[in-house]
């Protein structure tokens, strides 16, 4: 695993995009795997800026991302269909037809978690994932307590989870309380995870993620044992870490 230290908030957006910016140029047909939430806003937004300035090609791209909440209609503004079209699809050249997101109004959940997985499995796997980190050490919507051992499926969310995500909802009472999400298991098959981390309020889950017991208590803490995972957290996301070697 490498861990990449970020002086902040900006920086961090900076090196991971330049990742994904080196996968892309390196490798135009990849298909990327990609999450919502606050930390990647910064991330999204640098990609759209290299990729006005014509140094960024999206047409050869597939996108996967991570989850989306059960029951939003895409149009909702709080719906992560919303959230990637305004934040980055709208903004730069990844064909309509190469997008995937889970449909969270679905009957058949079941039907379309396995849909989905299928559709990974047709683009040939995902080649770098990138992933936030939840202050519950969720990945995705993989909540503590989660089976290590799961694909594409429906998750009840954490009390935590619905309140750190109130924050973007008028109505608390609106919060979803499922999603559909792709699961460890699915999360783990991606050839390369990249996971973006910032702020002081992350350091102790991402120190018991990245240095504790793996255990599906922090979800998160499976990355451990992924061969390609590259960690890129500003410096107070990092800041429990000193003990751990990092200068
Ligand atoms: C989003 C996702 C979640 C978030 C996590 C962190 O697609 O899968 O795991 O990455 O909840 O969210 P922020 O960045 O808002 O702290």
């Amino acid at each position: 695993m490498k861990i990449i230290e970020a002086a902040d908030y900006r920086s961090m957006s900076r090196k991971a995009a330049n990742i994904i910016s080196a996968q892309v140029i390196l490798y135009p047909r990849s298909v990327l795997g990609l999450a919502t939430g606050s930390t990647p806003v910064g991330v999204y937004q640098q990609l759209i800026e290299w990729y006005d300035k014509g140094d960024l090609d999206f047409s050869g791209v597939q996108t996967v991302n991570l989850d989306e909440y059960y029951g939003l209609k895409p149009d909702h503004p709080q719906s992560y269909h919303y959230y990637m079209h305004t934040n980055f699809f709208d903004h730069v050249n990844v064909p309509a037809k190469n997008i995937h997101i889970p449909n969270g109004l679905v009957r058949d959940i079941t039907a379309e978690c396995a849909d989905y997985d299928r559709t990974i499995t047709v683009l040939g796997g995902i080649d770098l994932q990138l992933l936030g980190l939840g202050n519950t050490g969720h990945i995705g919507f993989n909540e503590p307590n989660e089976s290590f051992d799961k694909t594409t499926h429906r998750v009840a969310l954490k009390q935590e989870t619905i309140l750190a995500n109130s924050r973007f909802f008028d109505d608390p009472k609106e919060v979803p309380r499922f999603a559909i999400t792709m699961g460890i298991k699915s999360i783990m098959r991606a050839k390369k995870i990249l996971m973006v981390v910032s702020g002081i309020g992350k350091a102790d889950i991402l120190e018991k993620a990245l240095f504790g017991p793996v255990t599906p208590l922090v979800p998160a803490s499976i990355l451990q044992l992924h061969p390609d995972v590259t960690v890129v957290a500003d410096e107070d996301a990092l800041n429990l870490m000193r003990s751990h070697g990092l200068s």
